[in-house]
Order: C-alpha cells, then sequence, then structure tokens
C-alpha cells in the first residue's frame, strides 16, 4: 500500500510530510513512545513458586503501599481522604516513632520539670503511629506482576495472547492467575467453561464487590472467569465511587497467592479496560501486522497516558507484539518494519506466526501449548515468556 512503501529507511526516522494523517499518525506514534531503558523499575521478575522472595519484595516495594496517586508525598496531616491517611504514614511511621523515644531517654536525664518530647505527642496520635508501623510489618511481602493485554481493535489476538503467555509461565514454575475482563467471555470458553453458565463472575466483583477468590476457578490455570452479564458492569459500576480502582483492590485479596495475575481487556477503552490499566504494572500490546491494527496505538497510548498521570503512574507498556504474522507477504513484513522505525525496542523480538492451531484450540477449551505441545505455534508464546521473565530481570 502506499502508507508502507512510503516508509523512510532506517537510518532516517519519522519526518512529518505535508498533511499526509498517516504521516501524523506515525509521528505522533513515536511522540507517545516511552523509553524503554528510562523506566525506573528495574523489575526483576516475580520468582518461580521456589524462589519469589526477590521478586515480591520489588513488587510490593513499588506497587501499593509507596505510592498512592491521590497522595500528597509529605502531608500526612492533610488526612481527609482516605488514601493519603492509610498510605502515607505506613512507612513513615516506624522512623516517626523511634526518634521521638530516643529524644525522651536524652530528655530524661535533667528531671528540671521540662517536659519531654514524647509529651508533646498526642497519646492517641502516638497509638496511630505505632499501630500503622507494626501494620506495615504484617503485610503480605509478595506481590504478583499484573499485565494487562489491550487493544482496543477486537481480533489482534488478545484473548489468545492471555491465554498462552500465562500458561508458558505456569509451564515455567510461575503460580498464575488469568482474568477475564471482556463480557463476550472468550478466554473463559478457551478453557471449556460455558460464560451463560457461569453462575459467579468478575461481574459480582466488580458490582457487588464479593471477593475475587469466590469466582476463580482452577483449568491449565486459574481463571477469574467471566459472564454474559459483565457487559452490564460498566453500567452499574458507572455510580460507585472509585470505580476505576475496583479491580486493583479486588486483586489485592489474592496478590501474593500468584507471581503473574494476565488480564483480558475487551476491545474498548471503556471503564472495565481502565479498571484492568489502573490495576496493572505493564501492559502488552497485540497487533495484527496491518496498518489498521496500528493505528489504533495512539489513542491507546492517550488512554494510557491519561492512566498514569490520574490513576496509576506505575504503569508501562512492556512491549508491543506482531501477531498473526504470515511471513509471506510483504505487507506484513513492511508493517513490523514500520512499528520497529516508530516504537524502537519496544516491539517484542518474539513474533506470533499465523497457525490454524490457535483457532482449534479454544474449541477443544485448551491453551496450544496443552493442545500441541510440541507445535511450534506453542513454540512462539514459549519464546514469548522467556522474553517477557528476561525483559523483567534487566
Ligand atoms: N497466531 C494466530 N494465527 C491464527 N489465528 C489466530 C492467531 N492468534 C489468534 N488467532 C485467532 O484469531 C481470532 C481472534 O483472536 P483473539 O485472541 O480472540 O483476539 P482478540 O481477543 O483480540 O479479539 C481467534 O479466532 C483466534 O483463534
Ligand atoms: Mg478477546
Amino acid at each position: 500500500m502506499g502508507f508502507l512503501s512510503r516508509r523512510k529507511p532506517k537510518a532516517a526516522p519519522v519526518a512529518i510530510d505535508e498533511n499526509n494523517p498517516i504521516e501524523e499518525d506515525l509521528a505522533r506514534m513515536e511522540e507517545f513512545v516511552p523509553d524503554r531503558h528510562d523506566d525506573d523499575d528495574g523489575a526483576a521478575p516475580a520468582g518461580p513458586v521456589a524462589d519469589t522472595g526477590p521478586s515480591s519484595s520489588q513488587a510490593a516495594g513499588e506497587d501499593p503501599e509507596s505510592a498512592p496517586p491521590a497522595g500528597e508525598p509529605d502531608s500526612p496531616d492533610e488526612s481527609s481522604e482516605e488514601v493519603s491517611l492509610e498510605m502515607e504514614p505506613s512507612e513513615g511511621a516506624a522512623v516517626a516513632t523511634e526518634p521521638s523515644e530516643e529524644v525522651l531517654e536524652d530528655d530524661d536525664e535533667p528531671g528540671d520539670g521540662r517536659m519531654k518530647a514524647v509529651d508533646l505527642i498526642a497519646p492517641t496520635r502516638l497509638d496511630f503511629l505505632n499501630e500503622k508501623a507494626a501494620a506495615a510489618e504484617e503485610q503480605p511481602t509478595d506481590t504478583a506482576q499484573v499485565i494487562a493485554f489491550a487493544n482496543q481493535k477486537g481480533g489482534v489476538a488478545k484473548t489468545t495472547t492471555t491465554l498462552n503467555l500465562a500458561v508458558a509461565f505456569a509451564e515455567s514454575g510461575y503460580r498464575v492467575l488469568c482474568v477475564d475482563l471482556d463480557p463476550q467471555g472468550n478466554l473463559t470458553m478457551s478453557q471449556g467453561i460455558d460464560p451463560d453458565k457461569v453462575e459467579k463472575s468478575l461481574y459480582d466483583v466488580l458490582v457487588n464487590d464479593m471477593p475475587l477468590a469466590e469466582i476463580i476457578v482452577k483449568r491449565e490455570i486459574d481463571i477469574a472467569v467471566a459472564s454474559i452479564d459483565l457487559a452490564g458492569a460498566e453500567i452499574a459500576m458507572s455510580t460507585k465511587i472509585g470505580r476505576e480502582r475496583t479491580l486493583e483492590k479486588a486483586l489485592k485479596e489474592v496478590a501474593g497467592d500468584y507471581d503473574y495475575v494476565c488480564i483480558d481487556t475487551p476491545p474498548s477503552l471503556g471503564l472495565l479496560t481502565i479498571n484492568a490499566l489502573t490495576a496493572a504494572n505493564k501492559v502488552i500490546v497485540p497487533v495484527q501486522c496491518e496498518y489498521l491494527s496500528m493505528r489504533g496505538l495512539v489513542q491507546l497510548q492517550n488512554t494510557l497516558r491519561m492512566i498514569q498521570e490520574n490513576l496509576n503512574p506505575n504503569v508501562r507498556i512492556e512491549g508491543i507484539l506482531p501477531t498473526m504474522l504470515d511471513t509471506r507477504t510483504i505487507h506484513a513484513k513492511e508493517a513490523i518494519e514500520i512499528l520497529e522505525e516508530n516504537f524502537g525496542d519496544l516491539v517484542f523480538r518474539s513474533r506470533i506466526r499465523k497457525a490454524i492451531k490457535f483457532a482449534e484450540a479454544p474449541v477443544k477449551g485448551s491453551s496450544v501449548l496443552k493442545y500441541d505441545s510440541d507445535s511450534s505455534a506453542a513454540n512462539y508464546y514459549r519464546e514469548l515468556a522467556k522474553e517477557v521473565l528476561a525483559n523483567g530481570s534487566s
């Protein structure tokens, strides 16, 4: 296509050409590309079952306790908002209480009737600080890496990637939970569960605050199932306070039980997807290797930036995954070149090629890794799993 044949040589990345909307799209795409190397996380992946230690402390360190986006960093007293009151003092509490006791001892000597430092702190405040310090110590230390699979375009292999990558993680010994946040329930179906017959689903978690553990079904991996009524969840949640954080909160209750949580999202950027991006620390974007699929990336980047600014500063794109690749077509090869020119090393090196097994496996209610374990289709996702694990530890 004209779009593809007019791409720039590698040495000269992106120059905006007159009023061509496609060129502008590409320029905007590049503008939004976060630099993977600038990421602050140094994220070691959650370790396999046998060695969750290092990963979990990392995850706990970066995630829920340390950086509530709504909180003001230095203002535990401005605590009219629940979030900042809960989160901020917990780390500082130990620091705040210990020095006050030291001061108490130093001041103890003279006995000149002067007030001791500890007397200056209201007893209720002191209790509060001590309780917070104790609570901080009791927090479970291991927390799952949460990966959302998002692209508002349908049919780009979000569900296929969520399931097969999750199973590849599980094969490597990791504890994995899949979350089916798409009302179509394709992920649920791919594990042989009929979403029409499910009694308790994510709808109950998101709308009625049912504990997530109650709707988890064990199959190849654990799966938090969708039901058909999930389609009504966005409207039912719309008046809820903290509606964007409902999934994040629900996941916290089980996060210590898993190394990876993989969230499949619907083909839209509505409240369900926003819940997924708010709960996630990584986003994998499956992209079909053609122009129209890539165009949607600009919109997704905009949404993600909005989430980073308002709800979840820690979320970042883990990678863009070229899917359904047919290496025989020039169009697909050129589409990949354009992706790499615009998104650099944000594009995974792994490629998911077209294979009929991806359509066959869900009919049998299984992943491709189980359906035909030795197939090259299964190995595409094993390779991707290695790459994600390696990224996490670099
Ligand atoms: N690599 C692939 N090769 C061939 N077909 C694929 C591949 N990946 C996915 N599919 C098929 O494409 C369709 C859409 O995939 P799906 O994962 O449901 O996309 P999404 O969740 O983005 O809508 C499904 O029928 C799936 O079996
Ligand atoms: Mg899907």
